[in-house]
């Protein structure tokens, strides 16, 4: 099979994750990447993944600091997949489309709305691909939601609530997570709510929040983040940070299909943690099936008949997971599976490395393009510029940047 030549530009604990997700796909026997280098300014990152990648590849990729000096040594590298912190992606993103790269890059697409039509100018410049790695949405439990939703087994939909509140006052996986300048919490984690709002219920008209800061000074955690991910860097963890982003906020959401969303998300809740999906129709209650952890959609009806896991299946005949998902979930029709959390995930990140190198291979374009992951993007951003104004705001108003005024002392310190 045709290999696309791949480079992972970013080698913190996502990095290692897209390494994880490479392993995944070259014991799949579905293979149509290879990686050939790694990259990053701090060259300890990436001569640690490098040697991972030897231990779990069989070939270490070449280490580079910078992206121009890989391409000069290493002419073959067709596409980067971008696992920096957000603050770097549009600048990482338009180097790589310059240097004439395909791009897979992790979310949010940009740390601001104008990195994102930056970086989608520079996308159309070089009419190379672009993949935004919206990873939840690719789980097959997601995949059976969707099927269900569209198949209205719950009747219209009206209502959606999407409310969670958790982690206190600790540091949530990496101190940047909780500046404002580099992508907090709200837009960080907020940003696969948005896109699973999109993915489930389609288009958003229009945002009216409120966001606050509750917890300005955060401390260590007690675990190693997600899964031990982030083990190797525990040692460089401060014990207190001053938070700078909003962790706090409280949104009404209008669809453009007419129904009404409230978002709630909360990195400042203390004591029990609390999150709940929940999607009303005109005939039942639809729970999204889980991500990462195999947890089946769950429906209840106006009879009191629960439907979950397999019963699930025959509303939605013609139901199927595509090719390379069946391969590595185990099978077409799923409506839940058994796997540990870091198994689920690295066969998501293997499925949209593929997807990558299928788009350069077909000339098609990515489930998730330029343009849907701005529009995810919006819908974060469009809940933060609405507690500024104190108004409702568009999603369009946000993309073309009519208004700005959340993002704006970010912009002048990124110069853009
Ligand atoms: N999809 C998911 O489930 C998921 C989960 C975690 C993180 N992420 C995303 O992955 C990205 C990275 O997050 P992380 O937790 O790995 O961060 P991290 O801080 O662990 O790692 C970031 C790495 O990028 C490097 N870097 C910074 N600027 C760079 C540049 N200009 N060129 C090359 N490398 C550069 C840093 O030195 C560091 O090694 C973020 O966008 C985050 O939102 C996604």
């Amino acid at each position: 099979m045709e290999k696309l030549p791949l480079a992972i530009v970013g080698c913190g604990g996502m990095g290692g994750r897209h390494l994880l997700g490479l392993k995944e796909l070259y014991d799949s026997g579905m293979a149509n990447v290879e990686l050939v280098a790694v990259c990053d300014p701090r060259l300890d990152n990436a001569d640690h993944l490098a040697d991972e990648a030897a231990g779990l590849l069989g070939a270490r990729p070449g280490v580079y600091a910078d992206m121009e000096t890989m391409v000069r040594q290493r002419p073959e590298v067709q596409a980067v997949a971008i696992t920096t912190d957000a603050r770097a992606h549009h600048a990482v993103a338009t180097t790589a489309f310059d240097l004439g790269l395909h791009v897979l890059c992790e979310k949010p697409m940009a740390l601001t709305m104008r990195g994102a039509n930056l970086m989608l100018a520079a996308q159309q410049r070089a009419g190379k691909v672009l993949s935004v790695a919206e990873n939840y949405r690719r789980d097959p439990m997601s995949r059976v939601t969707r099927a269900l939703i569209d198949a209205a087994v719950i009747g219209t939909p009206f209502l959606f609530l999407d409310i969670s509140a958790s982690s206190g006052n600790r540091i949530v996986i990496t101190p940047w997570r909780h500046q404002k300048n580099c992508g907090g919490m709200l837009l960080d984690g907020g940003v696969h709510n948005a896109d699973m709002m999109l993915y489930y219920l389609g288009d958003v008209r229009q945002v009216f929040s409120e966001i606050r800061l509750w917890e300005t000074t955060r401390e260590q955690a007690r675990s190693g983040g997600v899964s031990g991910f982030y083990a190797r860097w525990a040692g460089e963890m401060p014990a207190t940070i001053a938070a700078t982003a909003e962790d706090t906020m409280v949104a009404v959401v209008s669809f453009a299909s007419g129904v009404m969303g409230q978002w709630t998300q909360s990195y400042a809740g203390h004591g029990q943690g609390f999150g709940r999906r929940q999607l009303f129709g005109r005939r039942g209650a639809l729970t999204p099936g889980g991500t990462r952890n195999g947890a089946s959609p769950v429906i209840h009806l106006d009879d009191r008949k629960q439907l979950t896991g397999d019963g699930l299946l025959e509303h939605v005949p013609d139901f199927c997971l595509d090719r390379v998902t069946a391969r590595l979930f185990g099978g077409e029709r799923l409506a839940a599976y058994t796997l540990p959390f870091p198994d689920a995930d690295r066969k998501l990140l293997a499925i949209q490395l593929y997807e990558l190198a299928d788009c350069v291979f077909n000339g098609r374009t990515p489930e998730v393009d330029g343009r849907l992951g701005r529009r995810a993007m919006a819908l974060c951003y469009a809940g933060f510029e609405s507690s500024v104004l104190n108004r409702p705001v568009t999603l369009d108003e946000i993309e073309n940047e009519t208004t700005g005024l959340y993002e704006a002392d970010i912009n002048a310190e990124l110069g853009i």
